[in-house]
């Protein structure tokens, strides 16, 4: 039967039971006319373990344990498209195997602000970073009979006072800046959905705007699929059912009571509201459940745990991490040298996966870098660890999930952090930070590595960073540790970049990571060691202090009732290129243990060529990134419009043909800062 012909056959009732979650991840299905209910589940990194049907209790199963992906900056961060694709696929293939219909990824909302508490689900500062990344991950989605659901549209940059925050900015950077990503989603990807986000704009909710569903969803991007709700961002009925939004989900148990549950019956039973709305809804939803296969036994049946998938989040790792300096070119290091090793900081031996928010996850396993570096060495080198530093206690558990009351309080806070048992916790931190210290200063370790940064009590949905500064002492303890062991490697891991400015100095050893995933401390250690030559890049600027983003210096970051993105489209290293500020490390930055040169570059319409030689020792991956020259004012900016990585062997030369939006002249470079070739187009 067609869509059209089974809707023909539905009650109100069924119909309305369509439409809004009868569950908190599913809706009504239909069982006279063998339509089933739409199942969902987060999240970008992973499916999400279950949930009871009416409460934010996890089961507890066994069986939903999963393959843990890095987040989305990870992926950003390798400026690879197939990865990209190919964690989309993992993440479709995983939701098909448990069972699901919808998988609520990938956040493509623009890094406003380095402290925004979901910053690691997003992808990058820059628009076309982040729509390149996520057009090749929604077809992988897909590519399983699961559809992609692409979030939060739109302007949704911020967790504080989310649910009400309304977002002052004009038209003009929300279309250049906020939107593109959105745009290739749905018209070059094709996703199947869309949630709407929390906040406002332009004096509406997002999940009941006109502005943003009607006008430019279905009116200017012809867009057919199935719009979804955030959990809760559903405000008044009449308005929500008139609006192009398809689906309301909610994270309350009152699920007759949504908006679109029995108001809108009684509302369409009075006449008030005329049933063909509700009838568009459903159509959709049809449609949408016909391509995913849903009706005619065709469906792809999935899988997850597999190795292949285990496989793929750590090649997606290993490419994701970024080498910040080396100055003394102390990696790679050789296993073969090395009979003790130090490593301080809780980030070494702390599990990720189970934190940060809807995009938590029940992984399979995860492997620390401690792990992963112990694993790598053998038995034979000793590996000593020292915490050095510790996180605070988490307050009593109130048996509540944290979804549960995303509700109140506007749903989102800033800096919010538990200081209830400081004086204990300062007489911890200095016990560890001694020991730590002493440690170190034993001249019989090899190497100092110290393993520090965020975590998902920072990095987290519903809180925003009050200011980029390392938690838990850590710059106290980083400089004191220098004092006492100046060759001290860094790694740094988290979601977004952090205030290193009072120890960066003295760091000549420096990688970052993003959440790499369950196998992020194997290819850590990879890199470490040599048997992965690093080749991720900054998909973000680096500030020095949040007060050098324009989110700070020129706009509101959080705002209060409104958020004015005074700064426009300069957001991120725009800001930097036509404000002339520096910052830590630039955007597109990321070294590598070979080294790269550019020549002959020629331009035509649409497309930017190069050579790219492998100049050193290593065989390595290069990412030559093609920027447009923009003539802003009195200056000339430069914006990124196209990129592509290749491989080389040592001494290996490749034309590297880079397929660039807009009108030249352009710049080709290995980072923002280290702009190799200029050139115009020649017709
Ligand atoms: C988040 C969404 C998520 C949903 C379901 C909301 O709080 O904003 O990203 O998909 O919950 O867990």
């Amino acid at each position: 039967m067609e869509p059209k012909e089974i809707l023909e056959k539905l009650t109100l009732e069924e119909k309305i039971g369509m439409i809004h979650g009868a569950e908190l991840f599913s809706t009504a299905g239909v069982k006279r006319l063998n339509i089933p209910p739409l199942v969902m589940s987060d999240g970008p990194m992973g499916v999400r373990n279950e949930f009871e049907p009416a409460n934010w209790k996890p089961i507890g199963l066994t069986d939903d344990y999963v393959t843990y992906l890095p987040c989305n900056s990870a992926l950003a961060a390798t400026w690879n498209r197939n990865l990209a694709r190919d964690t989309g696929s993992v993440l479709g293939e995983e939701a098909r195997g448990r069972g699901k219909d919808i998988i609520l990824a990938p956040g493509v909302n623009i890094k406003r602000s380095p402290l925004c508490g979901r910053n690691f689900e997003y992808f990058s500062e820059d628009p076309y970073l982040t729509k390149e990344m996520a057009v090749p991950y929604i077809e992988g989605v897909q590519s399983f009979d699961v559809a992609a659901c692409v979030k939060h549209f739109a302007a949704n940059s911020q967790e504080t006072e989310r649910l009400n925050v309304e977002v002052e900015i004009e038209e003009k950077a929300l279309r250049e800046i906020y939107l593109p990503a959105f745009y290739d989603a749905v018209k070059k990807a094709g996703s199947y959905t869309i949630m709407g986000a929390y906040n406002r704009l332009y004096g509406e909710y997002c999940c009941e705007s006109d502005f943003l569903l009607k006008k430019i969803l279905r009116d200017e991007w012809q867009y057919d699929g199935v719009v979804i709700s955030d959990w809760g961002g559903v405000h008044d009925t009449e308005k929500a059912a008139k609006s192009e939004l398809d689906i309301e989900m909610s994270v309350t148990y009152d699920f007759d009571d949504y908006c679109m549950a029995n108001p809108l019956k009684e509302k369409v039973e009075a006449g008030e509201i005329d049933e063909s709305v509700i009838d568009e809804k459903v159509l959709r939803i049809l449609h949408l459940m016909k391509k995913l296969h849903m009706f005619d036994g065709k469906r792809k049946t999935g899988v997850y745990n597999t190795p292949g998938h285990r496989k793929a989040a750590l090649h997606v790792a290993r490419e994701s991490i970024v080498l910040l300096k080396n100055e003394d070119k102390v990696l790679p290091l050789s296993k073969k040298e090395l009979k003790k090793v130090l490593l301080i900081g809780e980030n070494a031996q702390c599990i990720h996966s189970n934190g940060g928010g809807s995009a938590e996850i029940k992984a399979l396993y995860e492997i620390s870098p401690l792990m992963g570096i112990k694993t790598h060495l053998g038995g034979n080198v000793k590996v000593d660890y020292a915490s050095g530093y510790c996180r605070e206690e988490k307050s009593e558990e109130s048996g509540q999930n944290w979804q549960e009351t995303s509700l109140q309080n506007g749903g989102g806070s800033i800096g919010k952090t538990d200081t209830s048992q400081e004086e204990a916790l300062v007489k911890k931190r200095n016990a560890l930070k001694e020991e730590a210290l002493q440690l170190a200063g034993d001249k019989s370790y090899d190497r100092v590595i110290f393993v520090g940064g965020l975590n998902h009590d920072h990095d987290t949905e519903g809180n925003d960073r009050a200011d980029m500064a390392l938690p838990y002492g850590q710059d106290e303890l980083i400089s004191q540790l220098f004092a006492v062991r100046e060759d001290m490697l860094v790694v740094m891991i988290g979601g977004s970049s952090v205030d290193m400015t009072a120890w960066e100095e003295k760091a000549h050893t420096l990688v970052w990571s993003y959440y790499a995933g369950m196998e992020g401390g194997n290819a850590l250690a990879d890199v470490l060691f040599g048997d992965v030559n690093p080749s991720g890049k900054l998909p973000e600027t680096f500030y020095k202090n949040h007060m050098d983003c324009s989110a700070h210096a020129l706009g509101e970051f959080p705002g209060g009732k409104t958020v004015a993105y005074k700064e426009g489209k300069y957001v991120g290293y725009r800001y930097h290129e036509k404000y002339h500020i520096e910052p830590l490390f630039p955007f597109g930055h990321g070294l590598s243990y070979t080294s790269f040169a550019y020549r002959k570059m020629s331009v035509k319409p649409g497309m930017v060529s190069c050579y790219v030689k492998n100049t050193g020792k290593n065989p390595g991956s290069e990412t030559a990134q093609a920027y447009q020259l923009v003539q802003d004012g009195a200056d000339v900016v430069k914006e990124l419009k196209g990129f592509e990585k290749v491989y080389l062997e040592p001494g290996e030369e490749k034309l590297v043909e880079i397929a660039v939006e807009g009108n030249g002249p352009y710049a080709v470079g290995s980072s923002l800062f280290d702009i190799r070739l200029q050139g115009d187009i020649k017709l």
